[in-house]
């Protein structure tokens, strides 16, 4: 077959093999350059397929030379249609981690299930033995808990309407777009998906299991970002969720940590990713942050964000290196006061004649072609491949 993009939205429906696993290829080749490093050795990575996970999955196999257990939850081909990004991506990354002599090994299911749950401790334990590093990845619309109830999390403001500029991502019109306030339920369910009590229950079921090696890391992804997106993303339904993934970061503390487990939240960069592209007003913040970064040679994608986590905040002899508040700050380059002024400054100028000369648009649609296995130069797109 031969597969081209299908863009609907913000999202694209076709993958590319070929593709997503020259992508893989690049993030390992990036991070054998930065050179290896002390570090974990067995590694679960919970969301392991796209984006940040992958990274984190990518830049400890091939950075700390660790095992790796990857759950995600990705869909398989069926002859027609092509199989999600994270599935090609994961098939590439077992591939790539066995040539090089690494254990790599995927379990394709819902990772707030007991079945998924129970499937890893039973893996780790014939596999592993133990785990000494745990990255909770996920970002999910749903989460089914044990009593069947389903929550669906939504990207809201919690108080109030917000209305600010948008872009619109088919004709880079810049128009506007106005975000309503969520019900007390949808805080609510969003808290339940995306918050951290499902990543306490995976501490938990880890370490009952006796799996968890003397010393484990733990570590969840946050984002806050700028004042500009603060009413749908800080004070947002998302943001309320992100709050409570810090609290069960201290809970999680609280109750493992004389059991040698220390749990983080690493507030990371804002990056394109099927899930960051989701949410309304914040694409064009990216493509002006974009445009910011590269001039200032600041600018980082989701391996590069990870190599340096794991090599300057992690691994630092030992100690993390974390806040007041005891987070990770890989958003620290975002957030630098003059990144995020000539951001600012951007921003209140930009509108659809500016738009492609004043913001990065073509570096936002390269990396979400690249997010789905197009537009690598040294991909043969008019060849056939199977799906
Ligand atoms: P992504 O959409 O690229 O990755 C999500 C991962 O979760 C995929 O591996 C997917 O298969 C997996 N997944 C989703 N539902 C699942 C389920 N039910 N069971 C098993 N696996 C499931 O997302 P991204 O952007 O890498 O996000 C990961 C984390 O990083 C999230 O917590 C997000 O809030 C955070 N983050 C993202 C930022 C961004 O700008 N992209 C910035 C800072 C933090």
């Amino acid at each position: 077959m031969i597969i081209e993009p299908k863009v609907k939205g913000f999202i694209c429906i076709t993958a590319h093999p070929e593709g997503c696993k020259e992508n893989v290829k690049q993030q390992i080749q990036y991070t054998k350059q930065q050179g290896e490093m002390q570090g974990p050795k067995k590694v679960l990575v919970i969301g392991a397929s796209t984006g940040y996970g992958l990274a984190s999955r990518i830049t400890a196999a091939f950075g700390c030379d660790a095992d790796t257990l990857g759950v995600m939850f990705e869909k398989e081909s069926n002859g027609k249609r092509t199989a999600t990004p994270g599935w090609y991506n994961t098939k590439a990354f077992e591939e790539f981690a066995k040539e090089d002599g690494l254990y790599a090994k995927s379990i394709n299911g819902d990772a707030f299930s007991q079945e998924i749950k129970e499937k890893v401790i039973e893996t780790i334990k014939t596999d592993l033995g133990s785990i000494d590093m745990v990255i909770y990845s996920l970002a999910a619309p749903r989460r089914t808990v044990a009593d069947g109830t389903t929550y669906n999390s939504v990207l809201k403001t919690v108080e109030k309407d917000f209305t600010n500029k948008s872009w619109n991502l088919s004709n880079n019109l810049i128009g506007e777009a106005t975000i309503p306030p969520a019900t007390r339920e949808e805080v609510e369910a969003t808290v339940k998906v995306m918050g951290g009590e499902d990543w306490a229950d995976w501490m938990d079921a880890l370490s009952e299991a006796g799996v968890l090696s003397e010393q484990v890391i733990t570590m969840a992804y946050s984002y806050i970002g700028p004042e500009l997106t603060y009413p749908v993303y800080r004070d947002g339904t998302i943001g309320m969720a992100k709050k409570h993934l810090l609290q069960s970061a201290n809970e999680i503390n609280a109750r493992l940590g004389e059991k040698g487990v220390q749990a983080y939240i690493s507030v990371n960069k804002a990056l394109v990713t099927q899930a960051s592209s989701a949410i309304p007003i914040v694409p064009l913040y990216f493509a002006v942050l974009y445009k910011v970064m590269k001039e200032k040679d600041l600018h980082e994608g989701c391996i590069e964000q990870m190599n340096r986590l794991f090599h300057e905040k992690l691994l630092v002899s030992g100690k993390v290196e974390t806040d007041s508040e005891g987070r990770i700050r890989m958003d620290d380059w975002e957030l630098q006061e003059d990144v995020q002024r000539e951001t600012m400054d951007i921003w209140d100028q930009i509108n659809s004649e500016n738009i492609l000369k004043i913001a990065d648009v073509e570096g936002y649609w390269e990396d979400f072609y690249h997010m789905f296995g197009f537009h690598f130069d040294n991909v043969d797109y008019n060849a056939e491949v199977e799906i």
